[in-house]
């Protein structure tokens, strides 16, 4: 049995002297330098098309995509489509919570409409990534009406259609019933489930917390290892609902880093929203398995087994799972874990800001070195929507510039009651 490290373990060591933390980066520099580039993707969204939006970058540039770009196979390869758009409208609400500039806020209103049809797409489960750093996070924080927000609650029912009560999950990828997908499930639902349990709170509709209740016990229970590493994929009897079988990302990744931080930051907002053990103990076993794999600089592997230090780096990953430790360190029933959570998420932000913050305006993007993915070829060492939103989430919750209610979009009371 291996010792549970935790995140201050492994980012330490020789840096533990106090000359090195002195000089360190305060959490607030960082946000600060966080305002500083979000900025400047503002000025440089005004030259774009209104219904493009940044999904990821290759040598320093934004790859565009249409906020239409629906899932599709071509040939053997699946293409997600547009499941990004969502965190730029994040990224322009958190660029205005505390910098006093409306500028960011106003554009992104504006375009915010472009979303709509999307509401209605039955083709992927990435819903929750379309809707919720926008319309949920913008009414949130006061910037939307709530009679606005009807698309994200039509998206989330969307989903909802997706559940399979014979296997107590929500269907992976593909068109809902699609016979090549209706079998399967994967570990980044558990970060569309946000969606979900806004949404119940909002509309007082427990058919939606259900489902997203049993989604999340059933990923608890069957695409976590032992070992607390993740699996991508489960697939299921058709009729049964049984499990057949499970896998990682891809034939040569054993653990993609993405998807473990989607489970431990989709877990963690899951026993907020339920205050369930189970769920707690998932989060946290998920966590604790990306402490003990994550280099000292605080940038996960993209594949989370990958000795080869060359290998690409997924700094997204790691803003995901920071997330994951500041919303832990408001919500864990022990106080004094709560602080020590809330330390070491602090702690990974800072040490992210050092070596990721884009510092240069010539260069796309704000969390630099993260990847889309490696099989793929896509997005390596490059920014990416979710890791700049993330980030910003992140660092916006663990300065205090949102509430814990704002950041998830319900309070934990509301739906517990
Ligand atoms: N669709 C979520 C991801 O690629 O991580």
């Amino acid at each position: 049995v291996l010792p549970e490290p935790r995140f201050e373990h492994r980012h330490r060591g020789e840096h533990t002297a106090a000359a090195d933390i002195d000089s360190r980066p305060k959490l607030t520099d960082t946000w600060c330098g966080y305002l500083e580039a979000a900025g400047r993707e503002i000025v440089r969204a005004l030259q774009w098309e209104p219904t493009a939006f940044p999904h990821f970058t290759e040598d320093g540039q934004w790859r565009l995509l249409s906020v239409e770009a629906r899932s599709r196979w071509d040939g053997d390869v699946y293409y997600p489509g547009n499941w990004t758009a969502g965190f730029w409208f994040g990224m322009c609400w958190l660029r205005g919570v505390s910098s006093g500039d409306d500028t960011a806020a106003v554009l992104a209103l504006g375009r915010l409409d472009t979303l709509v049809t999307r509401a209605e797409d039955s083709t992927t489960q990435d819903l929750g990534f379309l809707f919720q750093p926008s319309f949920v996070l913008a009414e949130s924080i006061g910037l939307i009406d709530t009679e606005l927000v009807w698309p994200a609650h039509a998206a989330a029912r969307m989903i909802g259609h997706r559940f399979n009560h014979a296997g107590r999950y929500l269907q992976a990828l593909g068109p809902i019933g699609d016979a090549r997908f209706a079998t399967t499930s994967t570990i980044d639902t558990m970060m569309n489930l946000p969606l979900l349990w806004w949404a119940s709170a909002r509309a007082a509709d427990p058919r939606l917390f259900e489902m997203a209740r049993q989604h999340a016990r059933t990923s608890a229970r069957l695409l976590l290892r032992e070992d607390g590493s993740s699996y991508q994929l489960s697939e299921h009897d058709p009729v049964s609902g049984a499990l057949h079988g499970r896998s990682p990302s891809s034939a040569e990744t054993a653990c993609q880093s993405r998807g473990q931080a989607w489970a431990a930051c989709g877990f963690a907002w899951a026993y907020a929203a339920t205050g369930e053990p189970e769920l707690l103990a998932a989060a946290e076993r998920a966590l604790a398995y990306f402490a003990r794999i994550l280099p000292e600089d605080g940038v996960a592997s993209w594949d989370l087994a990958d000795v080869n230090a060359d290998g690409p780096r997924d700094s997204s990953a790691s803003a995901i799972a920071a997330l994951a430790l500041v919303i832990l360190g408001r919500f864990h029933p022990d106080p004094a874990h709560r602080v020590e959570l809330d330390g070491q998420g602090a702690d990974l932000l800072i040490r992210l800001g050092v070596d990721c913050l884009n510092r240069d305006e010539r260069v796309h993007g704000i969390l630099l070195h993260s990847c889309y993915s490696k099989p793929h070829g896509w997005g390596v060492d490059g920014a990416t929507g979710w890791g700049d939103f993330y980030y910003g989430l992140a660092l916006a919750l663990a300065t205090g510039q949102v509430t814990a209610e704002v950041a998830l979009g319900f309070s934990p009371t509301q739906l517990q009651s």
